[in-house]
């Protein structure tokens, strides 16, 4: 059997706009893949595609050999396909620790009366704790969200993201909004991810990219250009007038 994602051929329009063209990708574990390329190539739509928040319109969807391609994003979530959660979907009231444990919960299916401090879950409180460790917020776990710098928001965002226990991971921009002083503690998050999760990272902050990503793929106009490793990335003539010939938002 083959561990990981499969996908081939998939496709998606928006109106007459082709915003996916035929892509065909892997996924395996322990990957650390990048997925790049200019402003509204479609990277957002194929991570979204992937977690069942969108169908596509043609193509084939695998997770380790099972077909997915009707599971909803709630089932895959399950299945083991999680993209880290948009920082609106943080509780930003509540602190780093609570949110944590939400997200355990959510995982576990256990309901919100659980959620009072001294629940008994002694298992679940450990948990926080090596997430908190993970993710070095151990000095802001009583602090509110809203509280934090904007990188170690997305932190927590990749620690809830964590607390899911995917074997499928998905970053969609982690360093956005980021300052470039604090993206060190973004790389350095995702250089501590566990070994044989499948990470695949969109990024427009190409040190970031090239620190992480031991395979890059190029996406253009929904259609993946070329896929190779930071150096054949590097080299390519191609990708480098694609990147000196756009200016980039991000
Ligand atoms: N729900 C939607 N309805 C219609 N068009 C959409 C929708 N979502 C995205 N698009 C369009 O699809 C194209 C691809 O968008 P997408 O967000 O996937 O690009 P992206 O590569 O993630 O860009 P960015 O780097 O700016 O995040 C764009 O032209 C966008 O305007
Ligand atoms: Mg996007």
């Amino acid at each position: 059997m083959t561990s990981g994602l499969d996908i081939t051929g998939l496709c998606k329009s928006f109106g007459g706009i082709i915003v996916a063209n035929n892509i065909d990708f892997t996924l395996r574990p322990g990957d650390r893949k990048a997925l790049i390329g200019p402003n509204g190539a479609g990277k957002t739509t194929f991570a979204n595609l992937i977690t069942g928040f969108l169908a596509p319109s043609a193509g084939t969807l695998h997770l380790d050999g099972r077909n997915i391609i009707n599971l909803k994003e709630a089932k895959r979530v399950k299945a083991g396909i999680a993209k880290t959660f948009q920082i609106t979907t943080l509780f930003k009231r509540m602190s780093v620790r609570e949110n944590i444990r939400l997200a355990i919960l959510e995982r576990e299916g256990k309901s919100f009366r659980w959620f009072a401090k001294d629940n008994g879950y002694s298992d679940i409180e450990e948990e926080i704790e090596q997430l908190l460790e993970q993710f070095s917020l151990q000095s802001s776990a009583a602090d509110e969200v809203h509280e934090l710098a904007y990188g170690r928001q997305r932190l927590v965002e990749m620690a809830l993201t964590l607390a899911l226990k995917p074997r499928i991971l998905i970053l969609d921009e982690p360093s956005a909004g980021v300052p470039a002083s604090d993206s060190h503690i973004i790389t350095d998050a995702i250089e501590r991810l566990p070994e044989d999760l499948s990470v695949l990272i969109i990024e427009h902050d190409m040190n970031l990219v090239f620190k992480v990503a031991r395979k890059i793929v190029v996406l253009v106009n929904g259609a993946i250009l070329t896929e190779g490793t930071p150096g054949e990335i590097a080299g390519n003539q191609q990708v480098r007038d694609l990147y000196l010939g756009a200016r980039h938002e991000h």
